[in-house]
């Protein structure tokens, strides 16, 4: 179809207007616009053009409160009229390759799980970009895959399947504004890495953080159950001295700041093997297992099993 230079610049310029909407009015989106989106997505570029996902289409409302629930009670997810699950998915080239005599091994290679995420992430990003374009509001909510076991439930996953990311989609009930981003000059290169100074890197945060803090709940034992949560995460880094200097300080003012809250209250590398390892451990039920080699000998046959 002819598409004409011009357009093309509109539609790029309309991509620098883009916002997560997490608000959508009840009107339903037409299955054909929402095949249109899907087609957008089945031609994102991949790995060796392997396309190793897959998207369940979710537009039950009971199943999408189902949904928000897992996710943390986000309510956007319950109110989405289009709900689409993107999975990490070898499940269906292992059974084609093993018609085919391949010794397929994707789901213990960390290369094969790194662009395979790649290639989910491609591929949700057109249809996020296609969705924008036609009006449509979406928000990515990446804390599905915390909830890996119920969800494979939910959806009867077979094995080499992991969720990867959701994406709420529907109309906006009012436009989204657009979120502050990095300046350029930290963030996009001619040539080479440049010398950033500190300062430099400093400046860029404080401008697109600014102002944004976390305001420490009021009450017990709310309060102390943050403070004690940021309390193990900054003893990771820091000396007690500098730690009970910091916690003070943040019950002093009643806020942490940003970073504090995405490095100290999110996803600090202790979650990883916490709890079990709950992550990694739902990866190994599914059956993926990318950083076996890590446990083997060199020379010694990963490809086992
Ligand atoms: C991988 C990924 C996971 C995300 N998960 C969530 C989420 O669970 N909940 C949410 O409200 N937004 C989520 N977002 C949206 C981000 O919060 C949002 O992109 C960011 O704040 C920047 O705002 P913008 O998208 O409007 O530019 C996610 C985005 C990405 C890319």
């Amino acid at each position: 179809m002819p598409f004409s230079p011009e357009a093309g610049l509109q539609a790029v310029r309309h991509m620098q207007t883009r916002a997560s909407c997490r608000s959508f009015d009840d009107r339903p989106v037409p299955d054909e616009l929402l095949q249109e989106i899907l087609s957008a997505g089945l031609h994102a570029a991949s790995g060796g053009n392997l396309q190793p996902w897959s998207v369940i289409i979710e537009r039950d409302r009971d199943r999408a409160r189902r949904l928000s629930e897992l996710c943390g009670g986000q309510k956007f997810i319950a109110e989405a009229p289009v709900n689409l699950l993107f999975l990490l998915d070898w499940h269906r080239y292992q059974v084609y390759a093993a018609q085919k005599d391949a010794p397929f091994t994707a789901y213990k290679s960390y290369m094969h799980f790194l662009i395979g995420v790649e290639d989910v992430l491609c591929a949700a990003q057109s249809m996020e970009t296609a969705c924008h374009l036609v009006g449509l509001g979406s928000c990515y909510v990446g804390s599905c895959n915390h909830c890996g076991e119920a969800l494979a439930e939910l959806y009867r996953l077979p094995q080499l399947t992991y969720p990867v990311v959701l994406l709420s989609v529907g109309w906006p009930k009012t436009q989204p504004a657009t979120a502050p981003k990095l300046d350029p000059s930290v963030l996009i290169f001619e040539g080479q890495y440049p010398d950033l100074t500190d300062d430099q890197i400093f400046a860029a945060y404080e401008e697109k953080l600014r102002g944004r803090t976390l305001s420490l709940p009021d009450k017990e034992p709310f309060r102390g159950e943050m403070l004690e949560k940021l309390r193990r995460s900054l003893a990771t880094t820091y000396d007690s001295g500098k730690v009970e200097q910091i916690l003070h300080a943040a019950d002093e003012q009643g806020f942490i700041n940003e970073t504090q809250r995405r490095f100290g209250l999110h996803y600090h590398a202790r979650d990883m093997y916490e709890n079990g390892g709950r992550i990694l451990k739902m990866m190994d039920k599914q059956g993926l297992r990318p950083f076996d080699a890590l446990d083997k000998h060199e020379g010694e046959d990963c490809n086992e099993n």
